[in-house]
């Protein structure tokens, strides 16, 4: 998984394709590179951050990459762009080669030598043996040969044109006048175009100065739409804060009031009824189908199943058919999308919840539902995480008033509630000083709980995996009454156990349950609405008061605001935690 930009045009080159990689250092950070043409082809590649890369030289067409490591470990020789033998021409490539290794045999019997340990190599090599005088027609044949997934973009040092194919991994073009751009994500480009071209899989595209040529693999041309993308460069860069994870917590009353808007305006809902549903994803979407689960079941009444993509894709098919629901932020999770082709090719009717138009999940489901969250840039998910949970109430609440499960009073009292959660998400986001001053504590500790029962149980596993993620603090999620049968045993002196106890059906459970880890001195941080809650904890951060069933979306942000201010009093790289990136789209 990486990001991959290209630039033709009459701008410094080497300036569009830096700016362009740092704004998707997102997908990856841990070697960056790129080759421009310039009497000759140069190429400067590193291992480290973009800020590391210094490029002497410019031209007017060039290549690009920010790098995560899949095959070979992160270092100069490994990063892209790979050149052939002859330093003719430069590849980047986002995704896996799969047959690689029988490629690289076979070129290397043929005499051209390699200087990675990579699966992108065998690109630029490939592209070098089919060279005869056509940039493009060696690229078709080169790509012909290749399996698994990949976006990549080619150059030639003799021809003015990019070449570059997109197979489930993502590629889009950016139209300019007199120049044009391809990256793997619309930021890249946006301060200098907002028109847009999205390519699907299968698709290969000729960019030169002045025009953009789209084929099918077998080189018949094809005609493409190009959409206006309506965010500014400012949507995507952190207007003022600190830290993109930090402006995306503060976006989330925009994101989830853009998000309802955007449900609103939609004429008609067409999957119609079902008895049963899956949920699959990963992360932190994982999160908000399992919060989607209780949602369901207490409004539909049918039973929810959630799985992890990677553990979905591989079970047995023993179901009758339900409906499948597929979350992914960034539609391009690998694990997610091959659960959706399986989900599809055994004839489930599917629907994907996504925040990025036209990603890859919307080419393998039925139905897709989009979030309105705008770009999330810090690798931690956030404003995504409660769009989504908007988009799953907006689903749930919809359903049952359709399929006669809920009276139409109680309908419309839901629909308010979704109408106020930006103003509860608000009233949180002003607990921030309060929270932080409880990160200063939590920081000093290694290990830390986080109990909730019913449906705020994900969300104490959303706020573990956002504090292990950005602080590296080991924080666990637990139903709170789970936490007598073994983990108990973990409560030390001091130990950080942080217990959500919303005004709900459980809250006396939860009181109990918060005595279990008191009697072993825990240091509970309690966030609930009531009052009284404060004599059973060591402290209480006083939670807005809210629709019980709404309390995930205050109860989460509260929990972001807790990992990003640790992470903030320990000096960790919140935006860019070591080991990950934001896009997975490796299995
Ligand atoms: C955690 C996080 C990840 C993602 C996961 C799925 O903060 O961001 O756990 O939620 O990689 O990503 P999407 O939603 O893009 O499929």
């Amino acid at each position: 998984m990486c990001g991959i930009v290209g630039y033709i045009g009459f701008r410094s080159a080497r300036e569009v394709l830096l700016k362009s990689l740092k704004r998707l250092e997102y997908r990856g950070y841990d070697s960056a590179g790129v080759a421009i043409v310039n009497d000759g082809l140069k190429v400067e590649k590193k291992k480290g951050f973009i800020e590391n890369l210094k490029v002497n030289f410019d031209g007017t067409l060039g290549i690009g990459h920010t790098r995560w490591a899949t095959h070979g470990v992160p270092s100069d020789r490994n990063a892209h762009p790979f050149v052939d033998c002859h330093g003719n021409i430069a590849v980047v490539h986002n995704g896996i080669i799969e047959n690689f290794m029988e490629l690289r045999e076979e070129l290397i019997s043929k005499g051209h030598v390699f200087t990675s340990e990579t699966d992108s190599e065998v690109v630029a090599h490939l592209i070098e043996e089919y060279y005869d005088g056509s940039l493009k027609d060696a690229f078709f044949k080169a790509v012909s040969r290749l399996k698994g997934s990949f976006a990549i973009a080619a150059i030639h040092r003799g021809e003015r044109k990019i070449m570059a194919v997109k197979n489930e991994s993502p590629l889009v073009i950016g139209i300019g006048d007199h120049e044009n751009f391809i990256a793997s994500d619309i930021p890249a480009f946006l301060e200098y175009t907002n028109r847009v071209i999205v390519l699907r899989d299968g698709e290969v595209c000729e960019v030169s100065d002045d025009y953009v040529r789209v084929y099918d693999m077998e080189g018949r041309e094809i005609r493409k739409e190009v959409q206006r993308i309506e965010w500014t460069v400012e949507d995507a860069e952190k207007g003022g804060y600190e830290h993109f994870m930090l402006k995306e917590i503060f976006e989330q009353p925009r994101a989830v009031d853009d998000t309802l808007r955007s449900l609103l305006a939609r004429t008609s809902d067409h999957w119609g009824d079902f008895q049963r549903i899956a949920i699959v994803a990963c992360g932190t979407s994982y999160h908000a189908g399992l919060t989607a689960k209780y949602v369901i079941e207490e409004l539909l009444h049918i039973p929810v199943e959630v799985y992890y993509a990677s553990e979905y894709r591989y079970r047995a098919n023993v179901d009758d058919s339900y409906l499948a629901i597929f979350i992914t932020q960034s539609g391009e999770t690998a694990d997610t999308i091959g659960a959706a082709r399986r989900a599809k090719a055994h004839g489930h009717r599917t629907l994907a919840i996504t925040n990025v138009v036209g990603s890859s999940i919307t080419n393998y489901v039925d139905h897709v539902l989009y979030t309105n969250a705008g770009p999330e840039i810090g690798v931690a998910a956030t404003k995504t995480f409660t769009s989504q949970l908007m988009a799953l109430y907006y689903f749930a609440i919809t359903s049952a008033e359709r399929m006669g499960r809920i009276s139409h009073g109680r309908y419309e009292e839901l629909m308010r509630s979704l109408h106020r959660v930006s103003y509860w998400i608000e009233a949180t986001l002003n607990l921030e000083d309060r929270i932080a001053e409880e990160a200063r504590r939590v920081a000093e500790s290694g290990n830390m709980f986080y109990i909730a029962r019913w449906l705020n149980y994900p969300i104490a596993l959303e706020g573990a995996l956002k504090m292990k993620e950005i602080s590296y603090i080991h924080a666990e999620g637990y139903p709170a009454g789970e936490l007598k049968h073994g983990p108990l045993a973990l409560i030390d002196d001091g130990m950080p156990v942080v217990a959500l106890v919303p005004e709900d059906r459980l809250y006396e459970k939860m009181l109990s349950n918060i005595k279990e880890v008191s009697a072993r001195n825990a240091y509970v941080i309690a966030l609930s609405s009531r009052e009284d809650v404060e004599k059973y904890v060591d402290t209480l951060l006083r939670m807005p008061k809210v629709d019980p069933l709404f309390t995930p979306f205050t109860n989460v942000v509260a929990l972001q605001l807790l990992a990003y201010h640790t992470a903030r009093v320990l000096g960790r790289e919140i935006d860019k935690p070591k080991n990950l990136a934001k896009s997975v789209t490796v299995e």
